[in-house]
């Protein structure tokens, strides 16, 4: 029996926007603006973030408010977990909604990790960790809100009842220069777009519609 061609796989790929940006600086208010001019022009999309709300995103919330210790590296390796879980689980991995041709927005990625832990342990360490998820799943573009730390201090402290581990100013500032510094480094093999998020929530959703909206019109 002759062989067959191999049928072509119309595979409908939906688009993959990650938002980062130190704590505070306005991430999930954006992430709802643009579903909503989304929603206007008809485009269904999904969002999420990480940590998740799994097993392992609840394990790290309880390390994330003091509830239960453990070293850094640690912490970083369940950020690989929670990632990966985030991307394949069969009840709603991100993974799938992709290839369904979902449009999906996701409140952090792998550059949280690169940036977020990369401030105790060295860069390439924690980008090796995690290239099984971008091997997986690429950002079609990271939006990156460039908050300056005392803003995103102010804005936490007006709105929050406690600190979390990593919302001290002094982290932030090292957390934000990791930030800058893995998007140098990464600047040919990724999709970066980084906005002044130091002003009004209108101004900073208008210019991240401007840079997205050729993917969707
Ligand atoms: P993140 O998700 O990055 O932690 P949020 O969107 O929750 O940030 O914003 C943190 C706080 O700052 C919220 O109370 C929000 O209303 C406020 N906020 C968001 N964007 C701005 C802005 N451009 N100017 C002033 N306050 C803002
Ligand atoms: P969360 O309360 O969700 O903060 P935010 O609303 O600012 O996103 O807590 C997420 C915290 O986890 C935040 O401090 C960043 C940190 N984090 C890491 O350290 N590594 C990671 O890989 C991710 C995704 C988040």
């Amino acid at each position: 029996m002759k062989n067959k061609a191999p049928k072509i796989q119309q595979v409908k790929k939906g688009k993959f926007i990650a938002f980062e940006g130190i704590d505070g600086s306005g991430k999930s208010t954006q992430i709802r603006l643009l579903a909503n001019k989304l929603k206007e022009i008809g485009v269904y999309c999904y969002t999420t973030m990480e940590p998740t709300d799994s097993p392992i995103g609840s394990l790290i919330h309880q390390i994330m408010t003091g509830r239960i210790k453990t070293d850094n590296k640690v912490i970083a390796g369940l950020f690989v977990a929670d990632r990966l879980d985030h991307l394949l689980n069969d009840v709603n991995g991100v993974l799938s909604k992709i290839m369904e041709g979902t449009t999906v927005i996701t409140d952090r990625y792998y550059f949280s990790s690169y940036a977020y832990h990369s401030v105790d342990m060295p860069m390439d360490w924690v980008i090796q960790a995690n290239a099984q998820s971008k091997e997986l799943l690429q950002p079609t573009v990271t939006i990156f809100i460039d908050v300056n730390p005392d803003n995103a201090v102010e804005r936490i402290a007006k709105n929050r009842f406690h600190q979390e581990l990593f919302e001290k100013k002094s982290r932030l500032i090292k957390v934000r220069e990791k930030y800058l510094e893995a998007f140098e480094k990464l600047k040919d093999e990724e999709n970066i777009v980084i906005i002044d998020g130091n002003r009004s929530q209108e101004e900073i959703a208008e210019e991240i519609w401007d840079k997205v909206k050729s993917y969707f019109v």
